[in-house]
């Protein structure tokens, strides 16, 4: 049986890919704040007062993972916070990163060990974070958090081709889950069937490629 390790699985997007994971019959480990009613009703795996930007926490997983082999990481938790350029909170540009960024690299690397020849990590960036595609500005924090996320991506997949670990970098499309209060024009059971059908197909050396749910590549 294949595992899957799935960070923020609480809601949105993470959840889906719990869901459809599960009834492709892998082992799923939920990694989560607090858990919800509907994620226990999987019957998955669960791991509470996980904290992507908490290292203890990280650590803690690490220690629950001894010895176990993951087949697929999936780094989807993520916060978006709407900074514009007039009175810029910069705790909130710095939360972003550590968050969106420093976080899935920090569990990446904990988890190096765990990867093995033929796993997967996939990244769920956006093409927010695609500096050739910003034509419009603002949104400092999530735009240079999931730029730096994207990079982070690229030197992991470099270092990480030698021991068979492919790394796929997501964009899950506009969806409709609590980040955007429901708005968006894609259900996330759709955005997580397309994102499931990229790691399936993941190009297993370098360079990574960035990818639209839909199967397109986009600009970096
Ligand atoms: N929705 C979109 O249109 C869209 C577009 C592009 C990219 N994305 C990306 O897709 C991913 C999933 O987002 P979503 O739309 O499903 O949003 P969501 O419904 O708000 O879910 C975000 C998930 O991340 C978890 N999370 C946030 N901060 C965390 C932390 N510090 N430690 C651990 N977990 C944390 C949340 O847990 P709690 O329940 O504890 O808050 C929640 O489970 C994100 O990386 C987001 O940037 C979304």
């Amino acid at each position: 049986m294949k595992t899957v390790v799935i960070t923020g699985a609480s809601g949105g997007i993470g959840y889906q890919f719990a869901k459809q994971y599960k009834d492709k019959n892998f082992h799923v480990i939920g990694l989560v704040r607090k858990s919800t009613p509907e994620l226990n009703n999987l019957d998955i795996e669960v791991i509470e007062n996980f904290d992507v930007t908490k290292e203890d926490a990280i650590q803690k997983f690490k220690d629950v993972m001894a010895g176990r082999s993951i087949d697929l990481l999936i780094n989807n938790a993520g916060i978006f916070k709407d900074n514009v350029i007039d009175n810029l909170d910069m705790d909130t540009v710095r939360e972003q990163m550590e968050t969106n960024a420093y976080g899935p690299l920090r569990l990446t690397i904990a988890l190096r060990n765990n990867l093995k020849k033929g796993s997967t990590v996939a990244m769920i960036t956006s093409r927010m974070g695609s500096i050739a595609d910003n034509t419009s500005g603002s949104y400092y924090g999530y735009r240079m958090s999931k730029a730096a996320l994207n990079m982070a991506a690229m030197s992991l997949s470099r270092d990480l081709v030698s021991q068979g670990v492919a790394i796929v970098v997501l964009h899950p499309g506009y969806v409709q889950t609590k980040m955007n209060r429901g708005k968006g024009d894609t259900k996330p059971e759709n955005s997580v069937s397309g994102m499931i059908k990229q790691i399936e197909n993941v190009k297993r050396d370098t360079p990574v490629q960035f990818k639209h749910y839909n199967g397109s590549e986009l600009l970096w």
